[in-house]
Order: C-alpha cells, then structure tokens, then sequence
C-alpha cells in the first residue's frame, strides 16, 4: 500500500472543542515555548531561543493543526485525487477520554467515525495509531508514563478505541517513536516533558512496553481479524571507519535507539549487549524487568519504521554508550533531517534481517525544506520530488530483494504542525495556510500522485 501519513495533535486543531481535554503537547507547547524552537534557525544560533508562555494564537502552539478537524471531507478527497490506498492516522486519547481514564466523549467517537467511513468510502485504508505523542494532561499530571497504572490506563484507552472502531479499523499501531517519549523526553531532555534523567527515561520506556503488550494482548483476544504492531524509529547508522569497534559502535547505537523498543515488543527481551557492556543502562534499568516483560510479553504483528535521515558513529570509551557520532559523509545544507536515501534500504535491511522477515511498513519519510514563506515557491518544490523519487527508488530495491515490506507513508500529508518547530517546518504534500487553512496541492503532490496511480517510479 501507498499513502500518506498524519498525527492527530499536528492535524486536527480544535485542541479544546466538543469536550477534548488537554494533552501535554498542549500544555508544553504553551507553558515552555522557551523549549520549542524557533525552526532552523535555532539549530545555528542558541541566541534565538525565546522563553516564556506562548501567546495566544502563536507559532508555537498545536491549537490549529492544519484544520483536519473541520475539513477532513476536503482532505480525504484529496486522498482520493492522489491515487492512494492508504492514510495512517492517530486517534487522541484526550478527544476520546477527556479524563484519561473512564468516561467515554461521544463526539470524540463520533468525529474518528465519520474519519474512519469516509476513509473506507473511498476505499483508502485506515492504518490507526492509538497514541502519537498526546497523552491527556490529566493523567501526565498523575506521573505519566513513570506512574505503575500506565500500562492499565492504556488498555482502558486501547479497549475503547478498538469496541468503537474495531470492526472496521484492521491495522493497528499502538505507540509512535517511543524512543522520542521516552529518551528524548527523560533523559536528553529535549522533548516535552524535558526531564533529564536516565533511570526514569528506560522507566518510562519500559511501562511503555507492558502498556504495548497489554493492548496487543486485548487485541488478540477480541478476535478482530486485523494486525497490530507499533512504530518505532531509527537514522541509519554507519561506522566512521573499518576498525572493529566501530562496527561495535554501530551496533550499539541501533540497539539503543530502535532494538530497545522493537526487540521487547517482538522477542520479549531488551538488547542483551547493552545490558551486558553498558553500565549507563544496566544500572538504570527498572527493577525486575524481565519478569515482567516475561509475564506480558506477546509478539505484535509487523513493525512500522519512521525512516528521515542517516548518521555516522565511532567508538568512544568515555560516553555513556562508548560511541559518539561523527561528521556526515553527505550534507544538504539548510535542511533540518539530512536526507540520505540509501540508509532507508540499509535500515529496512537491518530490521529483515535482525528480525528475520518480519513484516515491515514505512510509516513515515519526509522532507522539510526551509520555509520560503511564498506559496508559489512553496508549492513549487522540486527537491521534494527528488526525495520522494530517490526513497522510493529504494523501496523498489527493497521489494525485489525479498522484503516483506508491505507499505510506504509519506510524512506529511499536509502541512501540519511540527512538534518543536511549530508550522515553521512544512513537511507536507499539501500547502496549508495556518491562519485561513487555505490548501493547495504543491508540485510533489501531484508527482507523489502519479506514482500511486502507475505504482512506477521514474
Ligand atoms: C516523527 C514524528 O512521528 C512526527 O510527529 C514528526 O512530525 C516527524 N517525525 C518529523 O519530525
């Protein structure tokens, strides 16, 4: 299958209507813009990060998405005009259970009802993601991830979402780059909630994992006749240099960024070497992690890979995971993910081969290119088709060499909200105006939609 891809905090807006609670994306996004960044731009200057509450209205704020609340007919008939046979979408927990735990919104049933009919209408498949990044506030303020009820918490959500859409939704994910809420967010400190602290980062990880098992178990046992499986994320990672413990750098870094979640949720262990020879972990972890991990552990159908950019690392006896990275081999200037599209074929290899033909969807891809601020060089973006060209090349490569991928998503359907950027960074297929929501379809769209339609890329 091919389509595109979108998460519910970035699309939607109406963050606060038909009873929607607020999720900490919400809440970060408005109490720490200082932590936000202000696009590109920060990643040269430390002088531009701004402080303090974001003011109504602001770049920084998910309040609007791209409208996808109030035109999702309009966008899915874009859908349509594309060609595509699939849409991966997140549903909000905050929108369906505004108390994080118990009551059920009947208009937040309601709205990814009329999403999900509309979608199977046109004959484009849902593909759901049960959380992408929004957890209700209400529960953060309960401690999250680190409080031991999570993973219940989640399958009371995850029971709801699969009674109301089951029938009709057969592909599943339950989480979105845990390595993002739980590294990024506990330990490197750069993700809401911006803590910095090792232990309650694999703490958080680790709930998350159980939480997993325990919708995936629920899953099984309703006897829904779909698939499950969640999606994580990686760079690929190449060695600086052919000295052996480069190679063993490499090794750790995927481990530690992508196996410490896919491993558990399809083999039930976490990565022996880095709890064999990284002290930073083994010291941290939570206790009696393998009896429970023993005690949930059931293995999800297919992995989803978020695939944007590649990395280089080398071995580096006085960090914490004895490697550091190194300079690129490739650069593109002004651009935020530096794309390299031959480390998506390297990385989709990496997962078949490690995780012996498990089934594979690419759940995102995508290119931001600096905003130009004028819709007609916006929508005029031909290093968008050539990244789109120059991947898909490679999913093609993929297929004939024996993959079992099964899908590609282009990140993003729209332009949407960024997390950290705000919608400074416009990754989409679709240029949105985020003060009218004015749409129009960019020059990749239409190339994206030619390859839908002939399933040719050239
Ligand atoms: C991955 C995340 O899932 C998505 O929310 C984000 O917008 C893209 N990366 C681009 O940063």
């Amino acid at each position: 299958m091919i389509g595109t891809a979108n998460s519910a905090f970035q699309s939607e807006g109406a963050w606060d209507r038909d009873g929607k609670s607020e999720s900490i994306m919400d809440y970060f996004a408005k109490e720490y813009a200082g932590k936000f960044s202000p696009g590109v731009a920060k990643k040269n200057k430390n002088g531009l990060i701004k402080s303090g509450r974001s003011l109504e209205n602001s770049e920084d704020l998910p309040d609007r998405g791209c409208f996808f609340y109030d035109n999702y007919e309009a966008y899915i008939e874009d859908m349509v005009k594309t060609g595509q046979n699939v849409y991966r979408l997140s549903l909000a927990w905050p929108r369906i259970i505004p108390t994080g735990v118990g009551e059920v919104n009947p208009k937040g049933i309601e709205f990814y009802n009329k999403v999900i009919n509309k979608l199977l209408e046109k004959g484009i498949t849902p593909f759901v993601d049960l959380y992408h990044w929004d957890l209700p506030m209400c529960l953060f303020d309960k401690g999250g991830f680190l409080n031991p009820e999570y993973p219940a918490w989640f399958e009371a959500y995850a029971k709801v979402c699969f009674e109301a859409f089951g029938d009709r939704v057969k592909l599943w994910s339950t989480f979105n780059e845990t390595q993002i809420s739980a590294n990024s967010g506990y330990c490197a400190g750069n993700f809401p909630p911006f803590h910095e602290s090792k232990k309650e980062a694999l703490l958080a990880a680790h709930n998350t994992i159980i939480a997993h098992y325990r919708a995936v178990r629920l899953y099984k046992s309703m006897n829904l006749g779909g698939k499950i499986g969640a999606v994580n994320c990686t760079r690929a990672i190449h060695p600086a240099g052919m000295r052996e413990e480069d190679i063993e750098a490499v090794q750790i870094q995927y481990n530690n960024a992508f196996d410490w979640y896919t491993q558990p949720m399809l083999e039930g262990t976490y990565p022996q070497k880095l709890l064999r020879e990284i002290p930073y972990v083994a010291d941290n972890m939570p206790e009696n992690f393998q009896a429970e991990l023993d005690q949930w552990f059931i293995p999800m159908d297919f992995v989803g890979l978020n695939y944007y950019s590649a990395a280089r690392t080398q071995f580096d006896p006085t960090k914490n995971l004895k490697s550091k990275a190194a300079e690129p081999f490739f650069s593109s200037p002004g651009q935020q993910f530096i794309p390299y599209p031959p480390g998506l074929f390297d990385t989709v290899m990496y997962i078949h081969e490690k995780y012996r033909g498990v089934d594979i969807y690419i759940t995102e891809n995508g290119c931001a290119l600096p905003n130009i601020n004028d819709q007609e060089k916006e929508c005029d973006d031909p290093e968008r088709i050539t990244y789109i060209r120059e991947h898909l090349r490679m999913v093609c490569r993929l297929l004939k060499c024996g993959v079992n991928l099964k899908g590609y998503m282009y990140w993003n359907d729209s332009d949407s909200y960024e997390e950290l950027d705000g919608y400074r960074l416009r990754f989409g297929l679709t240029w949105v105006d985020h003060q009218t929501g004015e749409r129009r379809w960019k020059k990749s769209r239409h190339y994206f939609s030619q390859i839908c339609k002939t399933r040719l890329v050239n």
